[in-house]
């Protein structure tokens, strides 16, 4: 037996489990109709919530950057990484999240993983919602800060769950959530948390992913949507989703960029973002602020699909957002759903199921964005009804 067969034995468990995930690739860019395998397919599976990853503001503004700077950042941003590209993308994030200050990440990932880990040591608490993303949950999992979780959007649970970890006395205490949920599309009260930390003196950090671009005045995000400004101590938002492109950053007060920039390992060890990249992400809060009209589309076009498929029997569980979850139950129905609508209709809608979403909670998750046409979301409502009722959905 080779030393490396095991990976071959965990990949045949994974597919066994109907774990493995298949990876489709596309050669055209995001938009509402991609190319995958020489088929077009109408695209309702991505994050591009504005349409921005291929649009042309955002593509000049990365020519025009890639010009003047290269591609590549070169180093770390403490050694000489930095560019003043990066240093300007942070003030403009900053008063876009009407912030004191703000820091700029490879990822959101990377923000996540190494914004918690820098805030919340041995001797602290983190009280973690039970859906947490990944990324939060693995960047509590890095510090050494105790780990407390609480029900699902349950503020009493909440609550009972500080009293906990109070009875250690902690340091301090965090609390970290998502701000929208992504698999549920449903979202974190954050006035109301915000309320309940203020009462025990915790720090709220939120992961405003799913909120910005999304939710706000503009789309400013999850904090602009309760007006719980003063509320929340760390915002942390990827560039990835609505915004376009690629990166992360989180934002605060005074102090809390410039302290992340000393503590925050992903900052202090892994290249900068390339300047393309930081240049079309500029470019998107720039357009973000200037208009919201995209964000608006975004929402009507969210209303219009979510209406439809409300009228012909479907379930969408619990969302509030253009997260759009077509509940469907068993694991291999959700699958042969997505796959139906791939092959025989032209549709790219991925299934999600365990261990994503809780065993027998399986689903197809639909993601509308700005630029899908009233004609796509007609085209994708008459598809759904006709699949949603041969495999006996509806
Ligand atoms: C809630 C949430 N947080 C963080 C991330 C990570 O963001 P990024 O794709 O920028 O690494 C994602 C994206 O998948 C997400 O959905």
């Amino acid at each position: 037996m080779g030393k490396m067969d095991f990976l071959k034995e965990e990949l045949n468990r994974l597919k066994a489990e109907g774990r493995y995930v298949n990876i489709r690739a596309l050669n055209t860019p995001q938009g509402a109709w991609v190319e995958i395998g020489g088929k077009r397919v109408l695209n309702l599976c991505s994050n591009n919530y504005l349409g921005l990853a291929n649009d042309e503001r955002l593509k000049k503004a990365a020519e025009e950057a890639i010009d003047r700077y290269g591609v590549g950042a070169g180093a770390v941003r403490t050694i000489a990484g930095t560019m003043e590209l990066h240093e300007e993308f942070e003030r403009r994030i900053a008063e876009f999240k009407k912030c004191k200050s703000a820091i700029l990440f490879q990822s959101g990932f990377n923000a996540n993983l190494g914004s918690i880990s820098a805030l919340a040591d041995e001797g602290d608490a983190i009280v973690s919602e039970e859906l947490n993303h990944a990324s939060l949950i693995d960047g509590c999992r890095l510090s050494k800060a105790k780990r407390y979780v609480y029900k699902h959007l349950d503020m009493q649970s909440l609550e009972s769950t500080i009293k906990e970890a109070l009875e250690e006395k902690p340091r301090r205490i965090m609390i970290a959530t998502d701000g929208v949920f992504s698999m549920d599309g449903d979202i974190a009260p954050m006035d109301e948390i915000g309320e309940i930390a203020e009462k025990y003196g915790c720090i709220v950090y939120v992961d405003d992913a799913h909120g910005e671009g999304v939710l706000g005045d503009h789309g400013r995000g999850i904090v602009d949507h309760f007006n719980a400004y003063g509320k929340v101590d760390v915002e942390m938002g990827t560039l990835s989703k609505a915004f376009g492109v690629m990166g992360g950053y989180v934002a605060g007060d005074e102090d809390l960029a410039e302290y992340l920039k000393q503590r925050a390992r992903p900052f202090l060890f892994s290249s900068a973002l390339n300047p393309g990249d930081v240049a079309a992400a500029l470019e998107s809060v720039k357009i973000l602020e200037e208009s919201d009209s995209l964000v608006k589309k975004l929402w009507s076009n969210t209303e219009y699909l979510k209406q439809k498929l409300k009228d012909l029997g479907f379930n969408l569980g619990t969302s509030k957002t253009p997260i759009t979850p077509v509940m469907v139950g068993e694991e291999v129905k959700a699958t042969e759903l997505s796959k139906t609508l791939f092959e025989e209709e032209n549709i790219f809608a991925q299934a999600i199921v365990y261990p994503t979403v809780p065993r027998g909670k399986a689903r197809i998750r639909l993601q509308p964005s700005a630029i899908h046409s009233k004609e796509d979301l007609d085209y994708a409502i008459d598809s759904i009804e006709r699949v949603g009722n041969k495999l006996k959905l509806i």
